[in-house]
């Protein structure tokens, strides 16, 4: 069991919350606004759950999973996070989220903003290609022939190896794409990305299950 620390408890933290609850971890929520605005949420997710702010949330967690529009990034309190282990849930959507001055001026690359910010944590990109309706309905069990893979990125083994535990915890499979810079093979747009998505249907269409050897198909389209 494991204690995973949400900055950001919107779409996909509370539905990774509602995951993690249902592994038997114990959830730590945080947002903008404050706990009190948590408590519904808290009390649909039970006794493991809870609602604090986000330097708190931060500093309980294991693992602290930051769930923010990108443009927020620089309010997640690094002080807190210092040697831990961060999974990266941010993509980088301008038009929805509003932009981002640097990554604009072409100054970074939006899939290592978080980790610049938070240089002394280990930062692992993680479920960036999962729209939230669709993560609870693709999980599976180990072992199963139609268990999803979602890719990570990250620069330290030792912390990949604690996500991966996480993510098997949750229902799916990891695929290691190598150091974080590389998770520009899965960014928005990509046909990793894309793997769960029913082109038909595409949001509003159940999730497609994608298992590792799909997914490194569809990687291997990005070189
Ligand atoms: N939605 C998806 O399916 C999905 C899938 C993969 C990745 N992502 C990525 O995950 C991130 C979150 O997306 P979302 O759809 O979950 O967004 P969302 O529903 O708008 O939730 C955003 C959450 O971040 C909180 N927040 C905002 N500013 C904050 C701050 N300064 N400190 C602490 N918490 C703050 C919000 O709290 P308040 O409501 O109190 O402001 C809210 O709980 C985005 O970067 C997105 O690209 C989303």
């Amino acid at each position: 069991m494991t204690t995973i620390g949400f900055i950001g408890s919107g779409n996909i933290g509370s539905a990774l919350a509602r995951l993690a609850v249902g592994a038997g971890h114990d959830v730590v929520l945080s947002n903008s606004r404050g706990p009190e605005t948590l408590r519904e949420l808290v009390a649909r997710l039970g006794s493991r759950a809870r609602a604090a702010a986000p330097a708190e949330a931060a500093a309980a967690g294991d693992v602290v999973v930051v769930a923010v529009p990108v443009r927020a990034y620089r309010q997640v309190p690094a002080e807190p996070l210092r040697g831990k282990v961060v999974l990266d849930t941010l993509n980088y959507d301008p038009a929805r989220q509003g932009s981002v001055p640097e990554i604009e001026a072409g100054d970074t690359l939006p899939h290592l903003l978080l980790q610049a910010h938070l240089r002394d944590s280990s930062v692992v990109r993680a479920f960036t290609t999962v729209f939230f309706k669709h993560l609870a309905d693709l999980a599976r069990p180990a072992g199963a022939p139609d268990r999803s893979a979602v890719p990570i990125a990250g620069d330290d083994a030792a912390a990949k190896t604690v996500v991966v535990d996480l993510i098997d915890s949750l229902g799916y499979d990891a695929y290691d794409v190598g150091p974080l810079a590389e998770s520009r093979r899965f960014a928005p747009g990509t046909p990793a990305q894309l793997a769960f998505l029913d082109p038909d249907g595409m949001f509003s269409a159940p999730g497609r299950p994608a298992t590792s050897a799909d997914l490194a198909a569809l990687l291997d389209e990005v070189r």
